[in-house]
This record gives C-alpha cells, structure tokens and sequence, in this order.
C-alpha cells in the first residue's frame, strides 16, 4: 500500500505569536510546517516548494493575504487555502471564497476551530486527488472501449493511452516504445506530441536502456529547469516501464512542464494506470496474433490437405491468393482488409473438402449432377467456418467467387455490385490461375490466352472494372508470373488493350 505523505503546511502571519501559537498547535499532528511572517518570503517559498495547504491572515502592511493565496493557487492548483482575519465583513468573505480560498477563519478563534478547518480541508483534497485518479480509470476504460470497438488496433489505441497521457500530465509530447522481449528490439513505436518540435525527446530510444534486465516498475524521472515566459519551470521527463509477468515489454515516455520539479499528487498514479492499460492491450494484442497465427496455421494446413485430394489445383490457394492480393493493392485496400483477403483466398475452396474424390479427381467432363455436386462447395464452406468468428470476414469470398457479374453464377445468382467485392476480385484471379496452370491433361495456357478470356468475359462474368485493375496489375509487371508459373511470358498483347473495353458477349468459363 502506498505510504502517504507528511502534509506540508504553509502558515503566514506578520503577527509573530499567532504564528508561533498556530505551528505550535498543529506541531502536535504529523505536518511539515513552514512560517513566514514576511509575506515576501512566503512567495518565494511558495514558488519552490510544494505546499498542501496554506493558512494565512487577510492583512499583513502592504500585502495582502490574496497575494498569498493567488501564489499558492498558481504554483500548487490542488492545494487548500484558508484565510484569517480579525475584521470580516460578509463582501470580503464572498471575495476570498470566490478567488479559491476554501474557507475563512474569524480572529480570534478557537485552536479546535482551526484544527477541524485543517482536517476537513486536508480530507476535501484527498477527495479530489482520489477523484483525480478515479478519472485516471475513467480514461483508461474509456481507451480500452475504444480499443474492443476499433477492432484491436494496437496503434491506435496506444495513441489514444498517449492522448490521455497528454492530457493529464498537461504533457508537451508523448511515445511508446513496444519491444520483443526476446532480443529486446523495438517492434513498434507511437508519439503523439501537443508540441511537435518535443517529439525527439520522448522518441529517444536509448531511454529505454536504463530498465533493460529490470524487474521494477517504477517510473525514471528527470528534470531540468528551464524559463518559460520569463518564469523559472522544471522541464520533466517521465519514463514509465510497460512490464508484462515482470518482463520489459515497452516504455511510455512523457515530456511536460510544471512549476517546481514536483509533479503534482496523483499525476504518476495516473500515469501508471494508462501504462498497465497499454501493457493490457499489447499482451491481448499477442494473444489474439498467437491465436490468429495458429488459426492460419491450420487453415493453411486444411487448404493443403484440399490441393492433395484435388490434382487439379496444387499450389492454386496460394497463387490465387498472390494475384488478388495485387488487385487489392491496386484498388488501394489496407493492410487489414488485405489481411482478410489472404486469409479468404487461402479458404475459398475449403468446401471442397465436401466433395468426393471420384468427381474432384476426374479428368473427363463433369456429369450434370457431379457439376451440381462440386457447385455446392461455396456452401459446404461456408458451413466449416461458421461459428469460427476470427474467420466471420473471410465469407464474402467464401460463399461469392463463383457469381456472375451478370447474374448467371452460383449459389445465389447476385448480380453486378451484389456480389461482394471480395467475390468479384477472387473471380478473376481464380479463372486466370486455371487458365494458366498446368492440368494432368494439358499444359497451362500461354498468358495471352488468359488475357482474352478475362477480356472476352467482362461486363458479363466478370466485374469490368476488377479486370481493367487486372490487367493493370499485369502490366505493371506487380505480380511475377515467371516465378507464379515457372515460364517466360510474353505481355505485349496487353498493348493491344484499352483501359475501357466495351462489354463483350457472354461466354462462360468455370474455373476449378
Ligand atoms: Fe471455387
């Protein structure tokens, strides 16, 4: 449990004995007590020194006790200020309680009197810096909501823990560093800075060495000072350890200004709070890509297992995969859609796991119900990752690539934007993968071959605008088809090719 403080209490009166009866009084409690009688030492020993709670007489020659409480208020906004006076009035009560005294004490007065003012002053602070911490939490679980809802974007919530950070430490700038804690290297690494010229500060890599082979938690801290508008501050920076079971998993570093080099209660308990959320969402976050990278594990090995029984399609899964994958770059997809496309053209025949040897294998032309048969494996896929919900975005391609942009494809007939993009893009990577590769009756047709078919087919079986992206795709050389199919080709019919084509008469070609 943490140890709380001594309260440092500042007492001021140009009356030597009120000064000497009140540290006197309140020696008996557990304070650390400062007195002035000159009020200009007071300031001075408020600008330099952290102070709880300030008791103060109303007049003292030519200052005033409002000079006192304004300092006190600036340097140390949480602190508790309580007036005396020996001449009230109701206007000047209203006025010190407007400007942030917290209560207004009557000369003469009782020493219970002023004890009970201090203690329930000092429990009205601890109210507020508990609330203070409270809103440390508020913040964290807002982050983590964010976090569920955006998805596990690991980036982006760590931006929004740093935001945070911002905020409550008024800071300038802030980073985080992720490290493998394995060869301790930097995997990752997110700023968000108020100040863009502090940036460097907190993305200073070499912070994190001072917790390498560390097992505490504690933050490093330091501080320099530094003139801001003319006035003396301390420039601090906090180095925060992300330790995960007691292992260095990153560092949060945070740049801000304060007036003393005391950082204000509560600040590093709030800071400790963001830095446990991080670490939360980086150790999920590993947990999900472990889970994620078994998961495509067996996939792989399912879509293997599917290529062995079906002679027609070894290594299909994967060229597929490749052509669609340039298409989606081309289209300008991001890295988490194209994630999902990897993963869906890996499965998109996995149904076929449903369907008999004796049909997969066959080198003759299908029969009506053997066609009929292998058609239902967009469903028998479907209903193998049902209920898998890391695999729920890889159905569009699933259940769609064998539709028809002209409404004439299976299982449900969609037609032009109905399908699913997903469908549209595999359609065409899948039909000109099984024009090109080799079969156990032929060889795989030139490229030239390919190209036409796609051609001759858009508008009707194909989407023309993911063919025109093909087509592109090819002749931007993104994709190496030398590597894809082990064979020189020749692209200079694509010269031949406009960007737009008109629609061209159907023709159906069905790709394995
Ligand atoms: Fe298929």
């Amino acid at each position: 449990m943490r140890h709380e403080p001594r309260k440092r209490i500042l007492v001021v009166d140009d009356e030597e004995y009120i000064c000497k009866i009140i540290v006197e009084s309140l020696g008996e409690e557990n304070f650390d007590i400062a007195s002035f009688t000159d009020p200009r030492e007071a300031l001075d020993y408020i600008a330099a020194n952290p102070v709880d709670l300030a008791l103060t007489d109303l007049v003292m020659g030519q200052y005033s006790g409002l000079n006192i409480l304004e300092a006190t208020l600036e340097n140390h906004p949480d602190a508790i200020v309580i007036l005396m006076t020996a001449h009230p009035t109701v206007q000047t009560a209203i006025s010190v309680l407007k400007k942030g005294a917290y209560d207004f004490l009557v000369k003469p007065f009782k020493l219970e009197l002023l004890s009970a003012t201090i203690k329930r002053g000092l429990a009205h602070q601890k109210i507020a810096r508990d609330n203070l911490s409270l809103k440390g939490q508020l913040e964290f679980l807002k982050v983590a909501n964010a976090f569920f809802g955006s998805g596990l974007d690991l980036d982006k919530y760590l931006r929004l823990v740093l935001r945070s950070c911002n905020t409550e430490l008024s800071a300038r700038a802030s980073a985080v560093f992720e490290i493998d804690p394995k060869d301790g290297s930097t995997i990752r690494r997110v700023h968000e800075a108020v100040d863009d010229a502090e940036a460097d500060a907190v993305l200073d890599e070499s912070l994190i060495d001072q917790f390498r082979g560390s097992r505490s938690s504690a933050p490093a801290i330091t501080t320099e000072p530094v003139e801001v508008d003319g006035r003396q501050k301390s420039r601090i920076l906090i180095s925060q350890p992300i330790m995960i079971r007691k292992r260095l998993q990153g560092v949060i570093n945070v740049l801000t200004v304060f007036r003393s080099d005391q950082i204000p209660h509560g600040r590093l308990d709030v800071l400790s709070i963001l830095s446990n959320s991080a670490a939360s969402a980086i150790a999920n976050q590993n947990l999900y890509t472990d889970l994620k990278r078994s998961y495509l594990q067996a996939i792989r090995a399912l879509a293997s297992a599917i290529e062995a029984r079906d002679v027609y399609t070894a290594g299909h899964t994967d060229r597929v995969t490749r052509l669609a994958e340039q298409v989606a770059l081309f289209l300008g997809w991001d890295e988490r859609r194209i994630q999902t496309l990897q993963v869906g053209c890996t499965l998109h025949d996995i149904g076929k796991i449903g369907v008999p040897d004796a049909i997969l294998s066959k080198t003759d032309r299908l029969t009506e119900a053997e066609r009929k048969q292998m058609n239902k494996h967009p469903q028998l896929g479907l209903k193998i990752i049902r209920g898998v919900d890391l695999l729920r975005p890889a159905i569009p391609y699933l259940a769609s690539h064998h539709e028809r942009f002209d409404g004439g494809g299976y299982p449900r007939g969609l037609r032009g934007d109905e399908i699913p993009i997903e469908g549209r893009v595999l359609a065409v990577a899948d039909t000109f993968d099984a024009i090109m590769s080799d079969r156990p009756y032929r060889k795989g047709a030139p490229v030239a071959i390919a190209i036409k078919e796609l051609m001759d087919n858009r508008g009707t079986q194909f989407d023309p605008e993911i063919v025109d992206a093909f087509m592109e795709v090819l002749r931007t050389h993104k994709v190496d088809l030398q590597a894809l199919y082990g064979r020189e080709e020749d692209l200079s019919c694509l010269d031949d090719i406009p960007v737009r084509q008109e629609t061209a008469p159907a023709q159906t070609t069905v790709p394995g």
